[in-house]
């Protein structure tokens, strides 16, 4: 073996600065400007479908999508009945999910267009999603390779609107390779994704009865999943509250040794000490707080800054902030796009307008007229952590400012809070690092870089506490979970 080639490599991606890529990106995705799409359940049986929603893209009401038949309590049952394994020997597994990775690479101009266009993805976070969505694939299809233990049965895999093709994949992936059968129900406002997913993962050799697609409400098609016990385990990703609920709802339907495998919010938060390289926090914290407009489970909602260094680096912090510019993800130039939809953009504006009339707006953009904006903004929060009252998704930055000796208490105080995900630090003492570091309680803690955009394989990402039950995703303890292998280290 060549000592120096690496075991596995993850998708390259797009350099966005060479011209010649970005014709050819813009070539792939004109096609798909204007192109409507109709997606419906796909299950091992005839499809009843139910009722018909059409689509809008966030960010121009006037764009029309098509169409998404939810699925009908008849689509529930045929998937359940219908349902299998995957008892392909593994190496046929992986090779078809290698191969469906291939597929979603050669379908980028659809996808990135999809992105845009039902999530709102700006062109950067629409390539780092598919890159993300294809390292899910070929990285699980590895990992399977060295199981020894079986199957569950079926996975109902859960997952929410703001990653609709990594984390949709991810789950899904793991589940397949691991040699389960799938029943993956996707965020209400993202299944044109999904079904161009599930029809590609179908292409890619993957069996109708090993993977199906169940698009509808969370309280009808993931509760009606999640409280069937011919569902060998749940792997959900979204809010607090949704894992909580169907942890109760396992509880009382399942066999208790299903597992729930949930990844879910935080309150994020990052320190800046009066040693950090100032221009080097500014850019970090403005890539962890506003990008994919702060709808990442990752993304920084809680700055603690010395107070000593506070008021240059607000005023950094509010002049790199005036240079993002809020449009169409569509166009190129634009950093931020719109929130997912008019019930995400009223609960963060009333947020906003809460803390406006408590005299606490450091700073903000304006936001284009139509569409589901929402534009960054810089809150003071004053008492910290404990009085921020609930994950606000979206680019929503706090700030609170803490003094030398109180660093310690600032730590005691995050954790406390009870949350568990990411956690920053902009500091140039390496004692002090290291002591942070081994204090506080979080799946994936970041050095003096930004805190979002873990990268599979190196990265596994997944929190603690009020943040998820671990495994982490893209590690090598996430494929046994979805085995009859007993539990091992929760967070490995
Ligand atoms: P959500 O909890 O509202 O929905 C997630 C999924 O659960 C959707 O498919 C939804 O239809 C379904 N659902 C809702 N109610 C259900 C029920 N009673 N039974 C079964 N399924 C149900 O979350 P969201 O708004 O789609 O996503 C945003 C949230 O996801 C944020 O809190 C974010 O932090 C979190 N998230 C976490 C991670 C992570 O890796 N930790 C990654 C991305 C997003
Ligand atoms: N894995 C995603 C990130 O790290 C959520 O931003």
């Amino acid at each position: 073996p060549d000592l120096f080639a690496p075991a596995r490599v993850n998708s390259r991606g797009f350099d966005l600065t060479d011209p010649v890529t970005l014709a050819r990106i813009e070539a792939a995705r004109a096609p798909y400007a204007g192109a409507t799409w109709a997606a419906g359940p796909l299950v091992a049986g005839e499809i009843a479908g139910g009722e018909v929603w059409t689509l809008a893209n966030p960010a121009r009401g006037d764009d029309r999508l098509g169409t998404l038949t939810l699925a009908a309590p008849a689509d529930i049952e045929t998937a359940l009945t219908s349902a299998r394994p995957w008892s392909a020997p593994v190496a046929d597994r992986a090779a078809a999910l290698n191969r469906a990775a291939d597929l979603y690479e050669a379908e980028f101009g659809q996808i990135f267009a999809l992105l845009a266009r039902e999530a709102g993805k700006t062109l950067p976070d629409a390539i780092g999603e598919l890159r993300e969505a294809v390292d899910f694939l070929r990285y699980y299809a590895d990992q399977a390779q060295g199981l020894t233990t079986p199957a569950r049965g079926t996975f109902a895999c859960i997952s929410p609107w703001n990653f609709p093709l990594a984390i949709f994949t991810g789950q899904i992936a793991a589940a397949l390779a691991a040699g389960n059968g799938v029943i993956a129900k996707p965020a209400e406002a993202t299944g044109l994704i999904a079904h161009l997913a599930v029809t590609l993962l179908h292409q890619a050799g993957v069996p109708r009865d090993a993977l199906q697609l169940l698009p509808g409400r969370g309280a009808d098609v993931g509760a009606a999943l999640s409280s069937d016990p011919r569902i060998a385990g749940v792997c959900f990703t979204g809010s607090t509250e949704t894992a909580q609920a169907i942890n109760r709802t396992m509880a009382a339907h399942l066999d208790p040794a299903a597992p729930l495998i949930a990844e879910t919010g935080g309150l994020n938060a990052m320190v800046v000490d009066s040693t950090a390289l100032p221009e080097q926090a500014v850019r970090d914290i403005i890539a962890s707080a506003f990008q994919s407009a702060g709808q990442r489970c990752s993304a920084l909602r809680i700055l603690y800054v010395q107070e000593d260094v506070a008021a240059p680096l607000i005023e950094m912090l509010t002049g790199a902030m005036a240079e993002l510019r809020l449009g169409d993800p569509w166009a190129i130039s634009t950093d931020i796009g719109p929130v997912i939809d008019q019930r995400a953009k009223a609960g963060i504006a009333a947020h906003i307008e809460t803390a406006r009339a408590e005299g606490r707006v450091l700073a903000e953009l304006a936001a284009p007229s139509q569409g589901t904006f929402v534009p960054p903004t810089i809150l003071q929060l004053n008492g910290g952590i404990a009085a921020l009252e609930r994950e606000i998704f979206g680019p929503v930055l706090h700030i609170a400012t803490y003094r030398a000796e109180d660093l310690e208490q600032v730590i005691a105080d995050v954790n406390a809070r009870g949350f568990g995900l990411t956690f920053g630090m902009h500091s140039r003492i390496d004692d002090r690092v290291q002591t942070v570091a081994a204090a506080i309680r979080v799946g994936n803690t970041y050095i003096n870089r930004n805190q979002i955009g873990a990268v599979v394989g190196s990265q596994p990402f997944g929190g603690e506490g009020l943040s998820g039950t671990g495994p982490k995703a893209g590690g090598p303890a996430y494929l046994p979970r979805f085995t009859q292998a007993p539990a091992g280290k929760a967070h490995g």
